[in-house]
């Protein structure tokens, strides 16, 4: 627990109460209010949580107005050039980088843990072949509460280990075979002789007819886009998580809620949104226009991809994600990519004018993501499930962090209530 050395005095209607100042190792302070209800008999207020600490946490930390991502302490940048992976899946889970051999046992374990139950496969025969495969991630890895017993019960640690190998190992596959089903070719196996990105890439790439070949471009940029959106502190699908796991749902039906979540064009559906968006401004001409649409209160339209509740500066995964389109564009021969120069102008643009500058609104890690993705060969509608599959380390990090806390307590907010005071049931002649 952080340090508690400072008190809140809150003076309401005649009544004052002290309430205990929380010092964390980095960033705000935080007024421990749990016991304002019953001392004050009054709520606080905070709708979309702009202010609120909903847990204490070792895991992720972000400065917004820096710009600066931790995970564990390490910044973002240097994992993002020096590690891997399933090496940053390691230090979100365990806490500490990992020697040599922790690695290669993390790496074994997760290794043989990629292949899903056979019966799995038979669910994805009743989903239509356009189901958007996020619909198909939500309800194949929810059913995994269905396969996988021996490790649903939370109060074995044991098992709770083994389930978080497990989904860091089965939610890339199970997204693979959501893409193969919804283009009608067959599934691809995982193969224990490739690394998790090429794992990937080659089960959504390959088919019976021909040997796939890695390309290493492709799989080091994928990789590092795994990196890129592993963990980010209390974002809106890990609190659903959190929020999930609280109540003791089994950890794949929480990391279900998670995806569902992250679906949502605010969250992690932004990156869909994202591309659509470039390819509709389509030149570079006509981003003035939608520059003005995204300043037009009465518009809804909104720049996708950019604008952050946390960053306030640039996203530092939007630094390295545009560094890594160039590259990746770059060493294909597409750096002309029409998208790319949309996106590059478009930014240029909103990051001179008044209206974004004023209110903050930065690139996030949406922004570039789906340049590189579509470069790559994905269609849109797999930029989200590569975004769950990548986060379900972090999303299954802070829900064993949060179910390992003796101090858990069921999550279960209040609310302003604005509704009809008691009033009596009138029978339907009298209406
Ligand atoms: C992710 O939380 C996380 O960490 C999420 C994430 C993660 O890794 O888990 O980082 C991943 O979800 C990134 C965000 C992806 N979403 C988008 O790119 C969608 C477009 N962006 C927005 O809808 C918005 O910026 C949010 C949802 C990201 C943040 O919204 P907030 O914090 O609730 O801010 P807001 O909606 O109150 O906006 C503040 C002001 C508003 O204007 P005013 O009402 O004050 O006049 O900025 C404006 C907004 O209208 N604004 C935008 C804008 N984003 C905010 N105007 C135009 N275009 C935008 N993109």
């Amino acid at each position: 627990m952080a340090e508690t050395t400072k008190t809140a005095t809150l003076t309401f209607e005649g009544k004052t109460i002290e309430l205990p100042v929380h010092s964390p190792s980095v960033g705000p302070d935080v007024i421990d209010i749990r016991k304002l209800y019953a001392q004050g008999d009054i709520f606080t207020y905070d709708p979309g949580f702009t202010s609120t600490a909903a847990c204490d946490s070792t895991i992720t930390y972000i400065d917004g107005d820096k710009g600066e991502l931790l995970h564990r302490g390490y910044p973002i940048e240097q994992l993002a050039e020096k590690s891997h992976f399933l090496e940053v899946c390691y230090l979100l889970l365990y806490g500490e980088l990992p020697t040599a051999a922790q690695m290669e046992d993390f790496e074994t374990r997760v290794t043989r843990h990629t292949m899903v139950h056979e019966q799995m496969h038979n669910f994805f025969r009743g989903f239509r072949r356009d189901a958007h495969p996020m619909a198909t991630m939500v309800g194949v890895v929810g059913a995994m509460s269905a396969f996988y017993h021996d490790s649903t019960d939370i109060t074995d640690p044991w098992q709770r280990e083994v389930a978080a190998i497990r989904m860091i190992a089965k939610v890339p596959t199970i997204a693979a075979m959501a893409y193969k089903y919804s283009i009608g070719q067959p599934f691809v196996y995982p193969r224990n002789d490739l690394d998790y990105a090429s794992n990937f890439l080659r089960m959504c790439f390959a088919v019976p007819a021909e040997e796939y070949q890695v390309d290493p471009i492709l799989s080091r940029a994928m990789d590092r886009i795994m990196m890129l959106h592993a963990d980010h502190e209390q974002n809106a699908s890990t609190s659903t998580v959190r929020l999930a796991g609280s109540s003791g749902a089994n950890p794949f039906a929480c990391i279900a809620a998670g995806i569902a979540c992250l679906w949502g064009p605010a969250h992690g559906g932004a990156n869909q949104a994202c591309l659509e968006m470039l390819r509709e401004i389509g030149t570079v001409d006509r981003i003035p226009e939608f520059i003005a649409r995204a300043k037009d209160k009465d518009d809804p339209f909104r720049l996708m991809g950019f604008g952050h509740r946390v960053y306030k500066n640039f996203d530092p995964r939007a630094k390295v994600m545009k560094q890594s389109a160039d590259e990746v564009l770059g060493l294909l021969g597409i750096e002309n990519n029409p998208t790319l120069q949309v996106a590059k102008e478009l930014e240029r643009i909103a990051l001179e004018d008044e209206y974004f500058v004023s209110k903050k609104l930065y690139p996030n890690v949406d922004f570039y993501s789906g340049i590189i993705l579509d470069a790559m060969g994905f269609p849109t509608s797999m930029f989200t499930p590569i975004f769950a599959l990548s986060r379900t380390v972090g999303w299954i990090s802070q829900w064993k962090e949060m179910i390992g806390d003796p101090a858990l307590k069921i999550g279960r907010p209040r609310q302003l209530y604005i509704g009809q005071t008691r009033r009596e049931y009138v029978d339907v002649e009298g209406r």
